[in-house]
Order: structure tokens, then C-alpha cells, then sequence
């Protein structure tokens, strides 16, 4: 499959996610069921994850779009407490420690974030 076949969906302008911010969004990934999304943005970076915690398969914020963070700024389930660094989405401590939260791979395009599918 070439970039060319790639399809990308928009899930929301890039200024409305505050700098150092994880939000949450809904996004059709495989099929027709929307999946949540871990959106965070760092500067002109954008990573995103599945919102699903590699540990019991549970979301990992506390309620919709509010996730907990340690005083370092990872990523704390608020399940069972895995923390989570931010770059590779790699569980550092706690119960499922060396797994990784899975990657969805996004682009910012005409200040649009974009789920690229392949
Ligand atoms: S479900 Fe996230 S730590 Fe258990």
C-alpha cells in the first residue's frame, strides 16, 4: 500500500488542543464503532494512542477526556495506576510494566489533526 491509498480523517483543528494537554476525541479507526482516543500535543508534535490500557483493557481516564498525571506529566491509568511515558506510550510502572499503550499514527495538515489509516 502506497501513501497514496491512505485515507485521512480529520478529528479536530490542532488549536483547540491546549499545549502539554491530553484530550480525549472519538475516532472510527476499523469499521463503524467509534474508538476513544488519547490525543497530546506537544508544541508542533501531536501523538495519539487507543484509549485503552494495555494492563485490563479498561480507559484509562477517570471520567471522559480527564486523565491523571504524575508530577513528572506521564500518564497514570486511573484504573489500576500503570504510568505511562509519553513518547513511545510505554508503561514504565506499574502492573503491566514494558507493555505500550498502541499507537495510532496522526498528522497535522492545514491545521487539521488527522488519523492516517493505511
Ligand atoms: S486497567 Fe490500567 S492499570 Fe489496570
Amino acid at each position: 500500500m502506497t501513501s497514496a491509498d491512505e485515507q485521512r480523517d480529520a478529528l479536530l483543528r490542532f488549536d483547540q488542543l491546549e499545549d502539554g494537554g491530553l484530550h480525549e476525541i472519538e475516532a472510527r479507526l476499523e469499521g463503524n464503532d467509534a474508538e476513544s482516543l488519547i490525543v497530546l500535543r506537544e508544541g508542533d508534535a501531536v501523538r495519539a494512542w487507543l484509549n485503552v490500557c494495555p494492563h485490563a483493557g479498561r480507559r484509562l481516564d477517570w471520567a471522559p477526556g480527564r486523565f491523571l498525571k504524575d508530577k513528572q506529566g506521564r500518564l497514570v491509568c486511573a484504573v489500576h495506576g500503570a504510568t505511562f511515558e509519553l513518547q513511545g506510550g510505554e508503561c514504565i510502572a506499574g502492573p503491566c510494566r514494558g507493555a505500550a499503550l498502541r499507537t495510532i499514527p496522526v498528522v497535522v495538515e492545514d491545521g487539521l489533526v488527522r488519523v492516517v489509516r493505511t
